[in-house]
């Protein structure tokens, strides 16, 4: 069974105000997801696996560890990159994929219409981005595509979830790990969560 991992940190939760507030400006906002992203980073890549390399400093050989696996960002298209750059910051040899997804009018399911993946994805550890985890069909699509792609080690980054979303990603695949920066009430008629940050697309993009 997987995790859900809500990452308690003060750090976290003072830039969780600045991104909730109607009044925050596209600027800080997508400064503040980037920031909050890295600071999760941390956290979620503590157990990644190390192999030992011999090093030579100015004075001496010595051992050192390494990150063994590579590690591949998976934005989901398009609020998912405005966690990209964070993540980034720490661990700058991690590749980027892209996962664009559209819902179907009629059936209401989402469906992928961009995939584009690097090609050692499959031995990789994924972090598979999605700011807000609402309904949670898109994440549960996404999984179903990297599994496709034979992909073993995928992590679930979000910044705010709901229990629908979580409940929902459980069901479908419980043996995911889930980390959100926040843990909101539920979810509203119109799919946006409460208290939530409104549509984190349109705050990180200015497109509204
Ligand atoms: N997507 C968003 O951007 N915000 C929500 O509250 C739910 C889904």
């Amino acid at each position: 069974m997987g995790k859900v991992v809500i990452l308690n940190h003060p750090l976290i939760d003072h830039k969780m105000a600045k991104i909730r507030n109607k009044e925050t400006d596209t600027k800080t906002f997508r400064e503040n997801v980037n920031e909050i992203s890295a600071l999760m980073a941390y956290e979620i890549t503590r157990d990644l696996v190390t192999h030992t390399v011999e090093v030579e400093t100015p004075l001496a050989k010595t051992h050192c560890k390494m990150l063994k696996n590579q590690v591949v960002l998976v934005p989901i298209l398009r609020a998912g990159l405005g966690m990209v750059e964070g993540i980034q910051s720490l661990i700058p040899t991690a590749k980027v994929g892209h996962l664009g997804l559209y819902r179907d009018e009629k059936t209401l399911l989402p469906h992928i219409y961009y995939a584009k993946f690097p090609k050692e994805v499959k031995g990789s550890t994924v972090l598979l981005l999605d700011p807000m985890l609402a309904t949670g069909g898109t994440v549960v699509e996404s999984i179903r595509v990297l599994k496709e792609q034979g992909v073993t080690d995928i992590r679930y980054v979000g910044i705010v979830g709901c229990p629908e979303g979580v409940a929902m990603l459980e069901k479908h695949f419980p043996e995911i790990d889930i980390y959100l920066a926040a843990m909101d009430e539920k979810l509203n008629d119109l799919g946006y969560i409460v208290p939530g940050l409104g549509d984190c697309g349109d705050r990180l993009f200015g497109t509204k």
